[in-house]
């Protein structure tokens, strides 16, 4: 039976036990991890997308998607509490709902991180190009070195987005050389981009220029959109929805962590409310001062963000410093209201804190591949250590250059998009583990219970479903076709080789290079 392998509790602890990557990290440092992954291109650069889907609705539209990720947290944090491993959504739902149903979560995973990173590197090099190479130091790179060919709506005539691969790749060095160091650049770079975003608030809130007849019409294109459309202030939350990923890779980084069962909660409950808090006001200060309208197609259908006709629109004069025309928002803001040499330096701030983002996310993936390889579904050179280091290096190298090439090749809206698509499977599937787990498994301590578990739990797969069915068409069919060349490579490759499936042993490459075996129950 397909559904039949599913893990055993006790075996999943007594791997965590064994901890085969050293605990460095505590539950500020943690909190840091996740704000350093949450705050990114999803504020810095697709304001200016949710704001085209939704004109000044974008507010709506993020607390719509915070209210899904705040449930979706909780669940998070009380599986992670639980279950304190490495591995995230795939080894929850192994040790719940079996190996398969696993894979396609761990599958899904790979468009959350790694697509993820990449739109992330993307959205930097956006930064990079416009703030650091043309404002600081009057440098223009070629449109074919700064956008890959299939980028829309901007630069034509788009080869290799280079600055995008490069700093994937630099990045991926970094995670090589371990947790311990990278955890505290990271704890720098989200001080920088949390500084910059309050000086934002601060700057626009108390502005002259800021105005309350801005936010009407609050809905130009209406809450929803239409299906498929991607647009309206439910179309604005299941793109926005990127700008809160990342909050669930704390969980991922449970095995590395002093007392999980306290710190996971902590920080990824933590890390989501502060963040939620800061883009509320942020949207409020960019459309209260520059306004926010979408500029209406055929129909009075906004543009799709992204596409030729609006890059052909934003060319026009009078749209030309338009919110949703701008690739640098934040920075374009505080310029457009007289603060241009601090909008140049929150471009500095994105320029130096976004590389914090792509960090975390690769990690996130590093560890999943890890786990899975540990597992025996992936071959298993992708889960040695290495010895002085003591990271997963060969799983990282190969991660990272994907992702690099990802960046290069491929467009930030669509990135996030897709990421989403992947990230929203994950969500639900974590909320139904933690159900499933609450019934079969009422006995395992829970250094965090979800207190009305049965609103919570129903409520984050009814909003994953709910986001999932708003994004434009083209995301939510990679899902589907990505999941489809998932299972190839399970039946394939994995289902045969699973230690499960094998019924043999777990075994765990301990830091010090020894080697474990710990038995684990053979399939039913
Ligand atoms: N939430 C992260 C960002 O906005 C992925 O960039």
């Amino acid at each position: 039976m397909i559904f039949d392998r599913v893990k055993p509790l006790d075996a999943i602890l007594a791997v965590a036990e064994k901890k085969s990557l050293k605990r460095s990290l505590g539950g500020i440092q943690l909190m840091l991890f996740g704000i350093g992954c949450i705050i990114g291109t999803g504020i810095f650069v697709l304001t200016a997308a949710g704001a085209q889907k939704a004109g000044p609705g974008l507010m709506l539209a993020f607390a719509i998607a915070g209210a899904v990720c705040i449930v979706a947290a909780l669940c998070y944090a009380e599986i992670a509490a639980t279950v304190p491993v490495s591995g995230s959504a795939y080894t929850y739902t192994y040790a719940t709902m079996g190996e398969f149903l696993a894979w396609t979560v761990g599958w899904a995973l790979v468009l959350e991180y790694a697509i993820a990173a990449s739109a992330v590197s993307v959205g930097w090099s956006g930064y990079f190009v416009g703030t650091i190479l043309n404002e600081t130091l009057g440098i223009s790179l070629p449109a074919w070195l700064s956008a890959g060919p299939l980028a829309l709506g901007g630069a034509e005539g788009g080869l290799i987005n280079l600055p995008a691969f490069i700093i994937a790749l630099l990045i991926t060095g970094l995670l090589m050389i371990g947790t311990s160091e990278s955890a505290k650049f990271n704890a720098v770079l989200v001080a920088i981009k949390v500084t910059a975003l309050t000086a934002f608030i601060a700057l626009t809130l108390s502005s002259p220029a800021f105005d309350a007849n801005q936010f009407n019409p609050f809905l130009p294109a209406g809450v929803f959109g239409g299906f498929g459309t991607g647009v309206g202030a439910v179309g604005a939350a299941a793109t926005i929805f990127f700008a809160y990923v990342g909050f669930d890779a704390v969980s991922t980084a449970a095995e590395e962590t002093k007392d999980p069962q306290r710190n996971v909660p902590f920080g990824l409950v933590g890390s989501l409310l502060f963040c939620t808090i800061f883009y509320i006001f942020v949207a409020a200060g960019a459309i209260g001062t520059i306004g926010g309208q979408p500029i209406m197609g055929p129909g009075g259908i906004p543009f799709p963000a992204g596409s030729e006709e609006l890059a052909r629109q934003c060319a026009l004069p009078e749209h030309v410093d338009a919110l949703v025309c701008s690739n640098e928002a934040l920075a374009h803001v505080l310029r457009q209201i007289g603060w241009s040499r601090v909008g140049n330096l929150l471009g500095i701030a994105a320029f130096l804190a976004l590389p914090s983002v792509i960090l975390v996310l690769l990690f996130a993936q590093t560890r999943i591949f890890f786990v899975m390889s540990r597992d025996g579904l992936l071959p298993e050179f992708l889960s040695k250590v290495h010895p002085r280091w003591h990271t997963p290096h060969v799983v990282t190298a190969l991660t990272g250059f994907v992702v690099a090439v990802g960046a290069a090749f491929f467009p930030v809206g669509q990135l996030a998009d897709i990421a989403n698509a992947g990230t929203l499977y994950a969500f639900l599937m974590v909320a139904v583990a933690v159900m499933v787990l609450r019934r079969r498994r009422p006995d395992v301590p829970r250094r965090f219970r979800v207190k009305g578990l049965w609103f919570v739990g129903p409520a984050t797969v009814l909003g994953c479903l709910f986001l999932f069915l708003n994004l434009p068409i083209d995301a939510m069919l990679v899902l589907p076709l990505w999941t489809a060349l998932g299972l190839l490579v399970y039946f394939g490759y994995g289902r045969s080789r699973s230690h499960l499936g094998r019924g043999t042993v777990e075994v765990v490459d301990d830091v010090a290079g020894e080697e474990t075996a710990i038995p684990i129950a053979p399939p039913r």
